[in-house]
């Protein structure tokens, strides 16, 4: 089989550099993009220097520009395209829903028209577990009703699903889908050379706790300790940045080998384990004999008390499936950040 090329759009970013490295390893053709909105250079260099590819391509792209899209789709023989290139901050989109209607939903409109317009492409978007809301059971399958959003980025979430659902339906068999509905991937590769880089102060729970334990913030604000759960605080289900990265994999071989059961699939990926913000906190300090400041605080307005996958569907149809633990997803996540302040 001739080399497939695979485009990722946000290919620098946290998700993007690391699902770059297992296409390469796996045998893939990468072309990055990325405008560097809300990342440097970092990941993209250290995607290089953990495959070898110095040569690997990389396109300074703002994929609300169409005809740049465009443009990328006519240099590359692309077979199948990641979308990534989103913003991602639930607060932010609060206050600013038009910037992430407009960027969220025009980046995504600019890739298909241009997959559409080239025709025998596959689409693979970066969906999240907050198109379930608040489950009214868990763990949750792919067939879970989706709840109204509770944020402009996660109307962007649910809109651009059905975005791709109609344009696959109405394409005639020209574009295949897979929606990947992420749950709460942390952790950074094994080398610690490609990792998250919150700007600013971090929305999300692992980076906010390494910053914390490095002595970049002073304390980690647990929110929440009344929670109807085990231990009164908020349970996730935390899956593996390498491991989500993986499951692309899986998802783009099985659009270009033609192994899909229908034209637009979903698929959970998250590891089916519930874990606590206090379970989580306390394994990190244990697994890398660190003591962390913290201290519990009011709810944060949004959260949900509890939500993990059920990933039945994506181990049996796609045969993927999480094997880290958290204790070694948290040692790389300190790694990475050690790696970051030069220790
Ligand atoms: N938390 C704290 N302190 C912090 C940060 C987070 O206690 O400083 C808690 C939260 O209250 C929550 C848990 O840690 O209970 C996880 O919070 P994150 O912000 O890390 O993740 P969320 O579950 O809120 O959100 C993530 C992604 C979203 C996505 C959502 C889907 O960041 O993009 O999962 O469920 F939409």
């Amino acid at each position: 089989m001739s080399k497939k090329t695979v485009l990722v759009s946000g290919g620098a970013g946290f998700i993007g550099s690391h699902v770059s490295v297992e296409l390469l390893q796996a045998g893939y053709d990468v072309v990055v993009a990325d405008n560097f909105s809300n990342c440097d250079r970092t990941c993209f260099e250290g995607v290089k220097k953990i495959t070898g590819r110095e040569d690997l391509p990389l396109e300074i792209v703002d994929f609300c520009d169409e005809a740049a899209v465009k443009a990328l789709f006519a240099k590359y023989p692309i077979d199948a395209v990641i979308h990534f290139a989103a913003y991602k901050a639930v607060g932010e989109s609060v206050a600013k829903p038009l910037m992430y209607y407009r960027n969220n939903l025009q980046s995504f409109l600019s890739v298909l028209e241009a997959a559409q317009e080239k025709g025998n492409v596959n689409v693979l978007f970066s969906s999240s577990a907050t198109v379930y809301g608040e489950p009214d059971a868990v763990p949750v399958t792919e067939d879970t009703p989706r709840k109204p959003a509770t944020s402009p980025y996660g109307n962007t979430k649910t809109m651009c699903e059905d975005i791709l659902r109609d344009t696959v339906k109405a394409s005639g068999g020209k574009l295949k889908g897979i929606l990947l509905r992420y749950f709460n991937p942390i952790g950074a590769h094994p080398s610690a050379l490609i990792g998250e880089l919150p700007r600013g102060v971090p929305n999300n729970l692992v980076p906010f706790i390494t910053q914390t334990a490095i002595g970049k913030r002073e304390c980690l604000s647990i929110f929440g300790n009344d929670y109807p759960t085990p231990d009164g605080t908020c349970q996730r289900d935390y899956i593996d940045i390498v491991d989500l990265a993986k499951a692309h994999v899986y998802a783009v071989t099985r659009m270009v080998e033609g192994k899909m059961k229908e034209e637009c699939e979903v698929f959970n990926v998250g590891t089916g384990r519930p874990v606590s913000v206090m379970e989580l906190v306390n394994a990190f300090e244990k697994v890398n004999g660190v003591k962390l400041n913290w201290k519990f605080a009011p709810r944060r307005p949004g959260d949900v008390t509890a939500i993990w996958a059920d990933p039945t569907k994506a181990n049996n149809e796609m045969g993927w499936h999480a094997t880290r633990t958290i204790e070694e997803t948290l040692k790389a996540a300190w790694a990475w950040e050690c790696h970051l302040a030069g220790k």
